[in-house]
């Protein structure tokens, strides 16, 4: 039975920063954000956008051309969680008018996030061919103005379709996994912005890269040179770039050209909104089938990797006719579409969104019509709106 993902929508809130402008306010080269770190945007979320209404507004990108009373599961990754105890896919299965049949539930590992959902929406499919899931990451990557981390913040989210005889990705059986307990990045309950050592988190991004891929080319019987492609999760696009020039190392002329094509074409999206956290692989395979130009049923190897940590390698195949199901243009609508922040607008936002609203206070947004959003609380109970 094929199982796989048979849409993919995308969301980024509607403000960005230029990383030029940034560069010049931090007294930086714009080559080390525009080179060093491989960031030309990132998209920004004022109080109005969290978790949950990135969320919603991502499924929406497809919600009205599927079956909804076919969803038997809803299942949400985030590190942005806006609640300890309840739920955050709640909040979103009511948005989108499912039935109170459906599972649902939140998972955390990091930006492993959204793979944990994959996995779990995989194995229940194939239980239950006669249902579908949602999956979606949904994240704000947050360190604080003025930090280190500053280039490599960003907002979005990705949601997408699991289910039988996919239209975009046809997954394959088997997996490489691969964890330790260490300290690379982590966001303690008492703070709104992540800690992390970053230049130990790339090293440890890296080896947790090697080991499962490796694992994986030998549980298969593969070699580099049978992918398409390879695509990464991408906290920022250096990251993945020092990934993928591993995976071609030693490899012949043909094969390193495809894998750096591919690579560059999977980054496009990643560059102009930043890290969407456990969204960021899954915005890399989007950005893949948008900008490449594939070979039908190729293969597509996908990284995974959560700090902490938590890796994984697997794999799918492209499904033909692909293109027609993705909507290119309304991504790029949406990145065109948003407002240029002044380095000092964007300090003021990012600010503000650190502070919890007073209850009872109404927030109002600028969002496009037809988005959702935080309105804030009433009697500490979060309200999501519609524009
Ligand atoms: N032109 C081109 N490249 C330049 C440059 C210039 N003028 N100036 C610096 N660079 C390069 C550096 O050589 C370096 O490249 P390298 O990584 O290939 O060595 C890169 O830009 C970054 O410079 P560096 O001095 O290391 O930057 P930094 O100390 O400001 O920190 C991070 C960069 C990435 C470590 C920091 O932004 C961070 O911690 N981000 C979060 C990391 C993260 O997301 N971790 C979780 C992973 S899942």
């Amino acid at each position: 039975m094929q199982v796989g993902i048979d849409q993919i929508g995308l969301y980024t809130p509607n403000k960005y920063v230029d990383m030029v402008d940034l560069a010049h306010a931090r007294n930086e080269d714009p080559n080390k954000y525009l080179i060093g770190i491989g960031q030309t945007q990132m998209s920004v979320a004022d109080s109005t956008q969290d978790s949950v209404s990135m969320g919603i507004n991502s499924a929406r990108r497809y919600i009205d051309q599927i079956d909804k009373d076919k969803v038997g599961l809803l299942v949400l990754g985030t590190e942005s969680s806006v609640d300890q105890s309840k739920s955050a896919s709640l909040f979103v299965k009511t948005a989108l008018q499912l039935k109170p049949e459906v599972r649902t539930f939140e998972v955390k590992e990091a930006c492993f996030g959204l793979t944990a959902a994959l996995m779990i929406a995989r194995d229940y499919v194939r239980v239950h061919p006669e249902h579908t899931v949602i999956v979606i990451g949904s994240d704000i990557a947050r360190y604080g103005v003025n930090t280190p981390g500053e280039v490599t913040q960003g907002a979005g989210s990705i949601s997408m379709l699991i289910k039988t005889d996919p239209r975009i990705l046809s997954l394959n059986d088997g997996h490489s996994a691969y964890s330790a307990n260490i300290n690379d990045f982590w966001r303690p309950n008492n703070s709104k912005t992540a800690l992390v050592d970053g230049k130990y988190s790339t090293q440890v991004y890296l080896d947790f890269f090697t080991k499962p891929f490796n694992d994986y080319k030998k549980l298969k019987g593969w070699s580099t040179q049978d992918f398409g492609s390879l695509i990464y999760h991408l906290p920022f696009t250096k990251m993945g770039l020092k990934a993928n020039r591993l995976s071609v190392e030693g490899q012949d002329e043909t094969t390193s050209k495809r894998l750096e094509k591919s690579f560059a074409a999977s980054k496009q999206l990643s560059k102009r909104i930043g890290n969407i956290y456990t969204a960021a692989l899954y915005m890399s395979l989007l950005s893949l089938i948008e900008n490449a130009q594939l070979e039908p049923n190729s293969l597509i190897g996908l990284f995974s990797y959560g700090s902490g940590a938590m890796a994984e390698f697997f794999s799918g195949n492209l499904v033909d006719g692909y293109e027609e199901v993705i909507d290119k243009s309304g991504d790029v609508r949406m990145l065109d579409r948003r407002k240029k922040l002044t380095i000092k607008e964007y300090e003021n936002i990012f600010n503000k969104a650190l502070m919890d609203p007073e209850d009872g206070v109404e927030l109002v947004s600028d969002e496009e019509n037809g988005n959702w959003y935080f309105a804030g609380t009433k009697n500490h109970v979060r309200q999501y709106k519609q524009k």
